[in-house]
C-alpha cells in the first residue's frame, strides 16, 4: 500500500465512523434525550427501543463488527491468515476501525440505558475501547521518543569526545582521566551515583589544571549524557513494560464476549428474534 492509498484507507474508515456515528444521533436524538419514564410515549418507540428494529439490529451488527475485528487480527496475528497479501500493520488499523464503529452502534443499541447484568459488558466495552486507545498512542510513542533522544544522546557523545580528543593533544591528559569523561555505558545511574561521578570528573579535571571554560564545557556535556541516558533507559523499562498492556485489553475483551453470549441466549429465548 502506498502513502496515498493508506491515507485514503485511513480516511474511509474515519469518515464511515463519523457519518454513521452523527447520523444515528441525529436520527435518534428526540429519543435518547427523553427520560426513561417517557420514552414509551415517543412516537417511534417501537423502532428505537433495544429489541426495535433498529435498536436491537445496531447491536447485532455492531457485535458482528467486532468479533469480526478481533478474529480477522488473531487470525492474521496468531494463525498468519492472508499473511502474504496483507500486513498486519493494516489489519491492525482495520481492527481499531472495526472495534470503535462496532461499539457506536453498540451504545445506540443500548439507548444509553446501561442496567442490569449485561451493563457489565457494557463498561467492558469502555474498558477494552479505551486500552486501545491509550495502548495504540503508547505503542507509538515510546519507539519515536526513544529515537529522538538516542539521536541527541549520540550528539552529546560525539561532543564529548571531540573535546576528549583536543584535551588528548593539548594537555597530554592519560587515559584513565578521558575514561571519566567518556564514561557513556548508558546505564540509568541513581541520583547519589552521578553526583559522585560529576564530582569526581570536576576534581580530576581541577587536578589537572584544565582551565576554566573548558572544564564548564566538559561538565556541561558530561551532565547531558547522564540526563539523556537516564531518559533512554527509563524509556526503555516503560517499553518493557507496556508488554503487560494485554491484561487490560484481553481479558475484558473475554469478559465482554461471555456476558454478551449469556445476554443473546436470554433474550432469544424471552422471543426477540429482530426481523427474523
Ligand atoms: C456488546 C454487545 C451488547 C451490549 C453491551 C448490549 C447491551 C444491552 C443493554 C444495555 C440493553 C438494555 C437493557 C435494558 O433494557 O435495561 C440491551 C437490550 C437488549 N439487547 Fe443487547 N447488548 C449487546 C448485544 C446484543 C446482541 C448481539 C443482541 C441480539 C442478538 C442483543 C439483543 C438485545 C435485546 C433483544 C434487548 C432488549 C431486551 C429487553 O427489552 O428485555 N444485544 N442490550
Ligand atoms: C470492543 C472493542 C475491542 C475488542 C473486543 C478488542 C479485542 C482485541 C483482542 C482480543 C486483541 C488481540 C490480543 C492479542 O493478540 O493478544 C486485540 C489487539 C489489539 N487491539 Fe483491540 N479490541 C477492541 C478495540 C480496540 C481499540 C478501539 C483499539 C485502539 C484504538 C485497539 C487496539 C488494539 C491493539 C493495538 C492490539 C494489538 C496488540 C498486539 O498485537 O500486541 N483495540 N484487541
Amino acid at each position: 500500500m502506498g502513502k496515498v492509498t493508506h491515507a485514503i484507507y485511513i480516511g474511509v474508515m474515519t469518515l464511515i465512523v463519523l457519518v454513521v456515528t452523527a447520523w444515528l444521533a441525529y436520527t435518534g436524538y428526540s429519543y435518547y434525550e427523553l427520560p426513561l419514564e417517557e420514552r414509551f410515549y415517543h412516537p417511534q418507540y417501537h423502532w428505537f427501543r433495544p429489541a426495535g428494529p433498529l435498536g436491537h439490529g445496531l447491536g447485532i451488527i455492531g457485535t458482528f463488527l467486532i468479533l469480526f475485528g478481533v478474529v480477522f487480527y488473531i487470525a492474521r496475528k496468531r494463525y498468519g491468515f492472508m499473511e502474504r497479501y496483507l500486513r498486519l500493520k493494516h489489519v491492525l488499523e482495520f481492527h481499531i476501525f472495526l472495534c470503535v464503529l462496532g461499539p457506536i452502534l453498540v451504545l445506540f443499541h443500548t439507548t444509553f440505558k446501561f442496567g442490569g447484568m449485561v451493563s457489565i459488558a457494557f463498561w467492558s466495552m469502555v474498558a477494552v475501547v479505551l486500552s486501545g486507545v491509550v495502548g495504540r498512542f503508547i505503542y507509538i510513542q515510546i519507539p519515536r521518543t526513544i529515537e529522538g533522544r538516542a539521536l541527541s544522546l549520540a550528539e552529546v557523545n560525539k561532543a564529548k569526545e571531540e573535546i576528549a580528543r583536543e584535551l588528548r593533544q593539548m594537555e597530554g591528559l592519560e587515559s584513565s582521566t578521558l575514561d571519566l569523561i567518556l564514561n557513556d555505558d548508558g546505564r540509568q545511574r541513581g541520583y547519589f551515583a552521578r553526583k559522585l561521578q560529576l564530582s569526581r570528573v570536576r576534581r580530576e579535571l581541577r587536578h589537572k589544571h584544565i582551565d576554566r571554560s573548558r572544564r564548564r564545557a566538559i561538565i556541561e556535556l558530561v551532565k547531558q549524557e547522564m540526563s539523556l541516558a537516564g531518559k533512554v533507559s527509563r524509556l526503555r523499562q516503560m517499553q518493557n513494560l507496556f508488554k503487560y498492556w494485554h491484561v487490560v485489553h484481553l481479558p475484558f475483551a473475554i469478559i465482554m464476549l461471555v456476558i454478551v453470549v449469556i445476554h443473546v441466549v436470554i433474550t432469544v429465548m424471552l422471543g426477540y428474534r429482530w426481523i427474523f
